[in-house]
């Protein structure tokens, strides 16, 4: 049976404009980069994916690799868009994206034309679809001309098998090169998708003036760092978490006391401001109006939850905005 959807789903307007596009998306949206692999409890995932939904979060990101194994979170969402969201697939904004490591040999990586469009099939058959409606280069490629990465983004468009495009992890130069690029193939650049969080300020270095400038949106990832500023790892590091286990990139070694006092201090802060940790953190990167969404992920549907109750209070006073500069520069 498929899911009915929360009625009220659309009562609130959450969405924001990418850069100067005709693509809006939540202030919040989910990715399924952990969580959602084969080797995650799929009644789990599966049930964060349709809170969401039900709460208007239209838009889920994946990308070629995500899992484990690779492919497998594509696999698992395409199961849940078959059984559960079919019938909602205009309403859904569903991306994918090709850059890191795929499959052997010299084609199953960075960015060449055969890489990417090859990868973009593989994508639209794991998870059942005729189209992505933003296809990504995942990240740029030094060896590869960039006029060939972006005619392959290009190209994915004209053959009716990605609505948008975007690039991910480019600074600001290359992002530059291929905004113009892009634009005369006829097929803009709309997103960027880069890490940005209290704890990882580099896009303030240049990316979001370049995207300003070029009327790109800023899809900001792991805005939790992945799970840092959050209540997580305010007093030890729990089991049940991504610094505990095996599969993911985040070390134990990150976890530093000068890290867990800051943290500490950030929370009190939060509860000033009626807030959880995580509330504060997404609602911190949420103030820059040259962000269009923050890409979070969720272990389950309580945390999703929590972090989406960020939207409505993401004004900052100076005062706020100074004591928060000064706690990241202490740590
Ligand atoms: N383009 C790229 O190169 C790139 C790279 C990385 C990520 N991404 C995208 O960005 C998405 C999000 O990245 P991310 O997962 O690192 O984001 P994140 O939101 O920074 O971290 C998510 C983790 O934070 C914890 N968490 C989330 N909400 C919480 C809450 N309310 N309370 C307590 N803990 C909470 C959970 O950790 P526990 O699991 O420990 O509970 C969760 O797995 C990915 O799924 C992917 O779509 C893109």
């Amino acid at each position: 049976m498929t899911h009915t959807a929360n009625k009220n789903r659309y009562s609130r307007d959450i969405y924001n404009r990418s850069g100067n596009s005709g693509l809006l998306l939540p202030q919040v949206s989910l990715g399924l980069w952990h969580n959602f692999g084969h080797v995650d409890d799929f009644e789990t995932g599966r049930e964060t994916v349709l809170t969401a939904f039900d709460h208007g979060i239209i838009h889920f990101d994946l990308a070629n690799n995500y899992g484990p194994p690779p492919g497998s979170a594509e696999e698992n969402f395409g199961k849940i868009l078959k059984n559960d969201l079919h019938p909602y697939r205009d309403e859904l904004i569903i991306s994918t994206k090709a850059g890191y490591r795929m499959w052997d040999g010299p084609y199953g990586e960075w960015g060449s034309r055969k890489y990417l469009l090859a990868s973009l099939d593989q994508s639209l058959h794991r998870m059942g679809l005729e189209y992505v409606d933003i296809f990504y280069s995942h990240r740029f490629d030094p060896d590869t001309p960039l006029e060939e990465t972006m005619t392959a983004l290009a190209d994915a468009v004209r053959q009716g098998k990605a609505l948008y495009v975007g690039i991910s992890n480019y600074d600001p130069d290359s992002t530059r090169r291929a905004a113009g690029i892009l634009e005369a193939l006829g097929t803009p650049c709309v997103i960027h998708q880069a890490r940005y969080s209290m704890l990882d300020r580099w896009v303030e270095k240049g990316l979001l003036d370049t995207l300003d400038e070029n009327g790109i949106g800023c899809i900001a990832f792991s805005p939790l760092a992945q799970g840092l500023l959050t209540n997580k790892y305010l007093k030890e590091i729990p089991e049940n978490s991504r610094a505990a286990n095996p599969y993911g990139f985040l070390q134990r070694s990150a976890i530093t006391p000068g890290l867990v006092k800051t943290l500490n201090k950030l929370n009190a802060l939060a509860a000033r401001r009626g807030q959880s940790l995580a509330q504060m953190a997404l609602a911190w990167v949420l103030k820059d109006p040259r962000i269009t969404s923050v890409l979070i992920g969720a272990r389950n549907k309580e945390q999703l939850l929590d972090s989406f109750k960020c939207i409505g209070n993401t004004d900052f006073s100076i005062e706020e905005l100074n004591i928060i500069d000064d706690l990241l520069a202490e740590y």
